[in-house]
């Protein structure tokens, strides 16, 4: 791929990652340089496209000279801003991002969430052992959008029947199943969400439970309350956050273990561990194709001038196939050491929920091993469009039981 091809691919089209040849597109990028200027298009402004590895960590590290406050994901970066900047965790800066954290945080350490893991197992080795041995099915509709949605609404104790509708809310509010989503559609839903937990807040301040919208909703900082709208926000990053890249890892790691059956079979003999598994897992399907940073100062990236204002994006779907991090990058291998991925990001900004994103997956592969012989895929497998979430809506497969 030339220059002047890859100057014409437009990573804002969510029809661009419908491509068969990403990883070569992406070779091509890191090939040509450290640093490329998307062009402004129309009224879409430009921005600088990060593709490999070393580049990516350097700006997640650095929270001084890249601001998370004007956005993380393109659409709201190209947009001129985020509403939530300030109050929700993902898009606040400097201490009061790490105060809001450290709030946060402790609903979702390891200690705390164990019996929430213990549920995600039990959850996991219902829905595969119906589905095990019972003919073919859509893993993506049957499988994956159940466990995530289940697990973060179980931690936040939401009613049963409101769940399809966050569900479906998600799944509107940053990508689409079918490429015909609208913009407007995308900000109702996203609304709708916030509707939601305005309401939702409310009560559980008046009431609380035991539960993490209760502790939010009643968690103080040097004595005084986080504000309702900062509850508000955060109930919505951790609900789109806790659903959507969990349920596009796990259909993206069915995939990839009906395609590889040698590494399919190392996982039932157990000569990989899990835990290494879930890692190459997590890699080989980067859900979140790319977050990004507004400059807050000049400042230079890989010896190329950037300014203050401009817009940096990291693509962890390159740096995560990038030659010099990792050997023989398209290869999918389940016991890949080391294997320091950046699907979860990387430095101040580190995913919250990465025990929670890794013990669902876990449990998954864990439960695929005991309880399934053989995965077919029975049909083609549909990509979800966005310019930021990578997976499938989609994939028709048959599971033999063991
Ligand atoms: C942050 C990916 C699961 C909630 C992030 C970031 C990435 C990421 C790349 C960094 C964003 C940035 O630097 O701007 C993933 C993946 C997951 C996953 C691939 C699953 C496979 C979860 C779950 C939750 C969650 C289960 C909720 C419990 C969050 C939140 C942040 C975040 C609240 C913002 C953290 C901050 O700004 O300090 N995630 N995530 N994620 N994630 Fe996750």
């Amino acid at each position: 791929m030339s220059g002047a091809d890859l100057d014409l691919i437009d990573l804002t089209d969510p029809h661009t990652f419908q491509r068969d040849d990403l990883h070569a597109m992406w070779r091509a990028f890191r090939a040509r340089g450290p640093a490329h200027w998307h062009h402004p298009r129309g009224d879409v402004p430009g921005f600088w496209v990060l593709p490999r590895y070393a580049d990516a960590l350097a700006v997640y590290r650095d929270a001084e000279h890249f601001s998370s406050e004007g956005g993380t994901v393109l659409t709201t970066l190209l947009a001129g801003g985020d509403s939530a900047a300030g109050k929700m965790l993902e898009v606040t800066d400097g201490v009061r991002h790490r105060e809001i954290k450290a709030v946060m945080q402790r609903s979702f350490s390891p200690r705390v969430i164990s019996r929430t893991t213990e549920r995600v197992r039990e959850r996991t080795r219902q829905l595969i052992a119906e589905v095990a041995g019972a003919g073919a099915f859509d893993f993506a509709a049957r499988v994956g959008e159940e466990l995530p949605i289940n697990t973060i609404a179980d931690l936040m104790d939401l009613p049963t029947a409101d769940r399809p509708m966050l569900l479906r809310c998600n799944k509107l509010a940053l990508s689409s199943d079918t490429g015909t989503t609208t913009p407007l559609e995308s900000i109702a839903a996203r609304n709708e969400i916030l509707l939601y937990f305005a309401d939702l807040v409310a009560a559980r301040r008046r009431d609380p439970g035991d539960d993490v919208v209760s502790a939010l909703a009643h968690a103080t900082v040097n004595g005084a309350p986080l504000r309702e709208d900062e509850v508000v926000y955060n109930c919505y990053s951790l609900i789109i956050g806790g659903d959507e890249s969990s349920r596009v890892a796990a259909t993206g790691t069915v995939l990839a273990l009906a395609g590889h059956r040698d590494q399919w079979q190392a996982l039932l003999d157990g000569s990989v561990a899990v835990e290494a598994a879930t890692e190459e897992a997590l890699r080989w399907t980067t859900p979140a194709m790319h977050f990004g940073r507004r400059a807050a100062t000049d400042v230079t990236v890989a010896g190329v001038d950037i300014s203050a204002g401009d817009i940096v994006t990291l693509w962890n779907t390159s740096a995560n196939f990038d030659e010099t991090e990792f050997p023989e990058p398209e290869l999918f291998r389940l016991g890949r050491r080391p294997n320091r991925h950046l699907a979860l990001g990387h430095g101040p900004h580190f995913c919250l929920g990465a025990f929670l994103g890794r013990a669902e997956l876990s449990a998954l592969l864990g439960c695929l091993r005991e309880l399934v012989g053989g995965i077919e895929v029975t049909g083609p497998p549909r990509r979800i469009y966005s310019n930021f979430l990578f997976g499938y809506s989609s994939l028709p497969v048959e599971f033999r039981a063991r």
